[in-house]
Formats: C-alpha cells, structure tokens, sequence
C-alpha cells in the first residue's frame, strides 16, 4: 500500500502499485472509467477499460460515487492529461463501501456545509487548513521546548474567572456550580515557581455573546508564563516565536498555502522585530495619519484593530493601555499607574488581537488594592494572592489565540473556517 502523493513521481512511473482511499470524482465514458481517489497526502486520477475487467466489474467501476471508499491497483504512467500528471492504469481494484449519494455538491449554503462539517472536513480545502493548523500548533510547542520550557497541563473546570465573569460559562456540578476556563494563566503563575518557564495548549471557553468573524465560543488557547521575565523581554520571545510559526507553514504547507490561494509574499514578510506602539501614540497616529475618529480611551475592538492594522504588513505590539481596559492582575507602570505594563500584538491584514500578554502585579499590597478596586470577592482568589506571599518574583505570560493565529495566516474570512468543529453562540453541532 503507498500514499497517493508518492506514487505521483518518476520513480514510480512504469511500476504497480497499490492505492487506497475516496473516490473524489468518477466519471464513465462507455468503455474506459476515470476515477479520481483521495487520500490524505493528494489526489491520483486512475483510468478503467472495460476490456481488462468482467461486465459485472466493470458496472461497479464505472458507476462509482463519490466519497466511496476503495483500493485500486494499477501501472502507473506519466500523462500530461491528468490532472497531477500521473495516472494509474486500473488491473484490480475492491470497493469498501459504496455510498448511493453524498450530500455535498456544489454551491451549498454556509449554513448547511456548518450542519455538515463532519462531512465537509474531507473536502480539500478543509484538508488544507487542518495540516496548516497542525504545523502551527508543532511549531508553537517546538519553539518553547527549544527555548527551554516545560509543558504543563491545567484544570478545564475551575471556581476562579480569570477574565471577568461577563463571558464566563456556568456548569452544574454536584448540587454546585463550577466554570469552564478562559485561560491557564493563573495555574501557570502558581507553576513558575517550580518549573519557572512553563506553556500549555488547551481549550478556552468564554461566552460572547458578540457575534463576529473571530470570535469562538471554544477556542484553542496556548500560554506561556516565565519567571523574571519582564514585557520588553517577553515581547522579543514572542516576536521570534511568530516568526518561527509562520515561516514553518510557509516551509511545509506550500501545497496547502496554494490551495487556499493565500499570498505566501506577505507571510514571508513575517521577521522579527515586530513594531512597538504605545497605545496612547496609537490613537494619536490614528487620528492624525489616518484620520481615525479615535481619542485616548477608545476601546479597541474588531472594527477598531481591522482600521487600525490595514495600515500595517508586519504584526504590530500595542503596549500600556489604559488600567481601565484590562484585568485587574496586569501590573500597573511604576512610571505612569494609570497604564499597565501589557501588550496586545495586533496582526496585519485587518486582522487584528491574535495574543494579550504582559507583566504580572507580583507585589502582595498591589495585588489587593486591584482586586478591590475590580469589586472581585477576594476569597475566590485566595490561592492567586497567595502567590505572592511566598517568594513572589517578576514574571510576566501571555495567551495567544491558536485559531485567530490560524484564521489569519491563511488568509481566512471567518474563524469559524479555521477549525474544524467550531462552537458558537448559535453552533454546538456537529
Ligand atoms: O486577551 P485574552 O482574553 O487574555 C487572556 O485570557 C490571558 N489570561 C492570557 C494569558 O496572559 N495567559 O485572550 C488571549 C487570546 C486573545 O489574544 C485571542 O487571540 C484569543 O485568546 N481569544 C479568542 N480567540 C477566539 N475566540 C474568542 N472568543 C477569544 N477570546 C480570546
Ligand atoms: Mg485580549
């Protein structure tokens, strides 16, 4: 048995070979069958004569539908004429089953290929995007262990909302209520004071209710905390990590990336160092560059980062927002108190936030007076203040969005397009 991309070389031309997988077109003209097969490494066309099987065969061969399932064996010869430039010469072949019709056909509703994405994901597009987001979510834990981190792994129900109980998802549990986590951060702040460089790749779960391209009601979140580290230093770890993630899909994902007809110049562009743009000069140059209606306090949201970021070709570091715009555990500026020492890295294209990080308060007294000023009961963070009762240090993390990462690097117009099963306010199936 041979993958069908490997069959498709010179060195295969003139041999037998055996391929399995979905017929992903057929068509009959008489005496000769053309059956396209699928299988997860491409596409192989393969021709049938009538001459060379019984009529019973030969019926099944040329009445073949697609997204069967079958194994052909056959000579495969170079032919200009096919599609991928070889074709297998069909001797042999069993069918695994045969389907009497597959739902998708062209021109379907957005709405009824969501209904069926269990179905859709074999489409070659959706094989596209889904080994694009397998490269991404390698090169992002390769890069950290490389760097010297460990993997760790957190708890999916918790009773401590990390970023505010707007979006927060209740579930029963045991005659008591617990929530499905918005991020790792604050067990991967307990955690540095072992492992002292730690990330994690997990589900996170926020309920909004905002309906727009990049928002999941279940996302891919990968997070980093370290020790000492500060958000100056922070922000270069994650410029050459962006880089190493992007440069490897466009290393190993060509295929794919021409597929999805994503412009692959503007990735490459994709080197650290990214820009550094404090907020507040943000909003400055937005209304005198680019004539933005923005001021000092305009919340940045998809509209305001798709405006902001279509002047930009490269990710941009947007740095110390207002205290009022974040949670309540960013780590206020010793030189200003009003902004904190954090940073959002907006990505280009109109793309806007793929990752919120920055500085953590790691003084005990500083960590109160926050926690009262955001009206947070100070029992449910118990655990949190005590972190800086006990050796506390400077450290500093951020969580980046695998999807939005995802979304953007090909180019997408919808999130929901950069996961296979996505969930939202309107969407828990299939
Ligand atoms: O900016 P956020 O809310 O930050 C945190 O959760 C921090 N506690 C992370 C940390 O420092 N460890 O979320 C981080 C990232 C965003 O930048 C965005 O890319 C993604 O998570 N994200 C979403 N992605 C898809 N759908 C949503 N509803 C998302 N909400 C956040
Ligand atoms: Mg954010």
């Amino acid at each position: 048995m041979q993958d069908i991309a490997s069959v498709l070389s010179k060195d295969s031309a003139g041999k037998e070979v055996t391929v399995r997988g979905w017929v992903y077109r057929a068509r009959s003209s008489g005496k000769i069958a053309f059956i396209v097969l699928r299988d997860s490494s491409g596409v192989v066309q393969a021709v049938a004569h009538s001459e060379n099987f019984t009529p019973e065969e030969f019926n099944i061969l040329s009445s073949l539908t697609i997204e069967s399932s079958m194994e052909l064996t056959g000579t495969v010869r170079e032919d200009s004429r096919a599609i991928t430039g070889y074709e297998v010469g069909v001797s042999g072949f069993r069918i695994y089953q045969r389907n009497e019709s597959f739902p998708i056909t062209k021109d379907q509703s957005e709405d009824f290929l969501l209904d069926i994405r269990h179905l859709w994901v074999r489409s070659r597009e959706f094989t596209a995007v889904m080994k694009i987001r397998s490269t991404l979510f390698k090169a992002f834990a390769d890069f950290y262990y490389q760097n010297g981190y460990y993997q760790v792994q957190t708890p999916f129900m918790v009773s401590t909302a990390a970023e505010g109980g707007a979006t927060l998802f209740k579930v029963p549990f045991f005659g008591d209520e617990v929530s499905l986590t918005q991020s790792a951060q604050f067990y991967l702040e307990s955690l540095i004071f072992s492992l002292e460089k730690v990330f994690t790749i997990g589900p996170s779960f926020r309920a909004e209710k905002s309906r727009t391209r990049r928002h999941l009601t279940e996302y891919w979140h990968a997070e980093i905390e370290a020790a000492w580290l500060g958000n100056d230093d922070l922000m270069e770890v994650e410029e050459r990590m962006m880089e190493y993630m992007v440069q490897a899909v466009v290393e190993n994902n060509k295929e794919e990336l021409k597929l999805l007809g994503r412009d692959v110049e503007k990735l490459k562009k994709i080197k650290a160092p990214f820009e550094r743009i404090r907020y507040g000069d943000l909003m400055k140059r937005a209304r005198e560059d680019w004539g933005l209606d923005f001021e000092y306090g305009t919340d940045l949201g998809a509209d305001e980062e798709r405006a902001l970021m279509s002047h930009f070709d490269k990710p941009v570091f947007v740095t110390h927002y207002p205290v009022e715009h974040k949670s309540f555990y960013h780590r206020p500026d010793p030189e200003n108190p009003k902004e904190v020492l954090c940073h959002d890295l907006l990505a280009p294209e109109g793309y806007g936030e793929v990752i919120g990080g920055g500085e953590r308060i790691w003084e005990l007294d500083v960590l109160e007076k926050r926690i009262e000023e955001a009206k947070l009961n100070r029992d449910d963070y118990y655990w949190y203040i005590d972190l800086r009762k006990y050796g506390s240090v400077p450290h500093s993390g951020f969580g980046l969005g695998l999807d939005r990462v995802a979304m953007w690097v090909m180019g997408l117009e919808n999130i929901k397009d950069a996961i296979p099963f996505p969930r939202t306010i309107r969407r828990t199936r299939p």
